[in-house]
């Protein structure tokens, strides 16, 4: 191809795409004796043209629009990348399915944080086995945090030759192009990135709830603690440009969003890898202001890097939820320096303290691992003081899953099975016993409750969330889905209450 072509194709896709409105383009209008842009997005709005044509000729043969399923399985990260995708499956013009067993695409987008989110996916491949041998144009894919592990793959790869595509998290935004090659070539595609390029953004998305919104501020780790593979399967920590995050909140808002929760896996050390550095509470701060926004969340925090002026931030806000997710992980000094968390147990009992100074009605949760290797009893100890002392508004408990390629994995000093389990029990227990007296502690208050969806076992009743994230459940009909609105608690059921509304 000689250059007055290349500057031809590249006329063409400029004009195309010359301030078009990307969530409006005419895809029957691409000429397709052009070859694909090089430029990101437009490439994958190419390819969903491509897509879209296969999906015609499918409705054509079967009297219907193909049906795909997409599968979250893990953090909020996760269901984030799930929404980008069904957004792409959508704007090719699949249907969305609930059930794998009647679709004729489905995406498990993994997890491997820990061991059984990975045994959940080889059960379930198995089981739709079955299925494809019904349907043998069923078309499966795996992508996320698991798919990063060479062992993974290498093991789909021999035993479970019947899948179709495998991506990693680094070309997520290449799903459009995936699936075009998929459906041309018809045999096993792998493609899986060391490290992430470039951030890509405008590609279509597909919101779960029409008034809430997950937001990605960042994407990657760079902490390393020792147990954790998601700095393997992640990479490096990149920020989102704070014009590009804003621009996104704004057209979220104008869409009718009134929540968002801003995630990444350590939002504390927000803006460090910018060109123009800045910090997560100026990002806030900037988001804060945004008109008709109401709620803002966000996680997951690092205590090491939880800065005095976000508490400041949050002190301020209206808007900033009144929830802090702050992971422990443990409350022994020791196990925290091997886990290579880089704070103390006085450092987080401390910041515990400032943060309650500055908003006394925060509720504070977290997470905590039993059993890292070498736990003693004391440390363990260590744990259930914190526990006491800070008396958590509610705790994730995790049984330490040994990660391979992880500085603990290959530690010798695990800790017995039946030792781990007697812990957990005891810690499980004081967490309960101490988040229903919390919960407790707020019956008979009036609070704005925003309304999330019909409740599941009483079409009779709506769900929604406080402030401080707890569960609310009140008599109400639809027309109350996505509305804040004043609530009196009546009774507090364990962790979440039942209520009714105050005019
Ligand atoms: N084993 C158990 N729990 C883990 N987590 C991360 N890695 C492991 C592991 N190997 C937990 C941490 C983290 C949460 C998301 O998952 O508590 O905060
Ligand atoms: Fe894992 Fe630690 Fe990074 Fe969280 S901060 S994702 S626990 S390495």
């Amino acid at each position: 191809m000689d250059c007055q072509d290349q500057n031809q194709i590249q006329d063409y896709w400029n004009d195309f795409f010359k301030e078009k409105d990307l969530k409006n383009i005419d895809f029957d209008d691409i000429d397709f004796t052009f070859p694909p842009p090089e430029e990101e997005p437009y490439r994958q709005y190419y390819f969903i043209a491509v897509c879209r044509k296969w999906v015609k000729q499918f409705e054509r043969e079967n009297g219907r629009p193909p049906k795909a399923c997409v599968v979250n399985m893990g953090c909020q990260m996760n269901a984030r990348d799930s929404e980008k995708l069904r957004g792409i499956l959508k704007s090719i013009g699949y249907e969305e399915q609930d059930s794998e067993e009647h679709a004729d695409f489905v995406l498990y987008n993994t997890c491997t944080v820990r061991e059984n989110a990975n045994n959940k996916v080889y059960g379930r491949l198995g089981y739709l086995q079955g299925y494809k041998k019904k349907n043998p144009h069923m078309v499966i894919v795996l992508c996320g945090c698991m798919m990063q592990e060479e062992k993974t793959v290498s093991k789909i790869r021999q035993s479970y030759r019947f899948v179709d595509l495998i991506f990693g998290t680094h070309n997520i935004f290449k799903f459009a192009e995936l699936i075009a090659q998929t459906l041309k070539e018809r045999r096993m595609i792998v493609d899986i990135w060391e490290d992430a390029q470039q951030i890509v953004e405008q590609l279509p998305n597909e919101r779960q709830y029409p008034f809430k919104s997950g937001v990605n501020i960042m994407f990657g780790c760079n902490n390393f603690c020792s147990y954790c593979i998601v700095p393997y399967v992640r990479g490096r920590e990149r920020s989102r440009k704070p014009d590009e995050i804003i621009r996104e909140i704004k057209d979220f808002v104008a869409d009718g969003v009134i929540e968002v929760m801003l995630l990444g896996q350590n939002v504390n050390s927000y803006g460090k890898s910018l060109e123009e550095p800045m910090t997560f509470a100026q990002l806030l701060s900037q988001i804060d202001q945004i008109d008709g926004l109401e709620r803002i969340r966000f996680m997951t925090s690092h205590p090491k890097d939880l800065s005095d002026d976000l508490i400041k931030v949050m002190g301020r806000s209206r808007k900033i939820c009144r929830h802090l997710h702050l992971p422990l992980q443990s409350g022994s000094s020791r196990l925290l320096k091997i886990m290579n968390r880089h704070y103390t147990k006085e450092h987080y009992l401390g910041l515990v303290d400032k943060i309650r100074a500055a908003v006394p009605d925060i509720a504070l949760t977290t997470d905590i691992i039993v059993g890292f290797p070498g736990e003693t009893e004391e440390d363990f100890e260590d744990t259930m003081d914190v526990i006491r002392s800070v008396r958590f508004d509610s705790a994730f408990t995790f049984i330490y899953s040994r990660r391979t390629g992880t500085p603990a994995a290959s530690m010798e000093n695990q800790v017995p099975e039946d030792v781990i389990k007697k812990r957990f029990d005891r810690l499980l227990r004081e967490v309960q016993t101490i988040a229903a007296e919390k919960a407790e502690a707020l019956t008979g208050r009036t609070m704005d409750v925003l309304v999330e969806s019909i409740n599941r076992q009483d079409g009779g009743l709506v769900t929604g969330r406080l402030s401080n994230n707890s569960v609310v459940h009140l008599p109400g009909d639809e027309s109350l889905i996505g509305r804040i609105v004043k609530v009196h608690l009546d009774t507090c059921k364990g962790f979440y209450y039942y209520g009714s509304r105050v005019y």
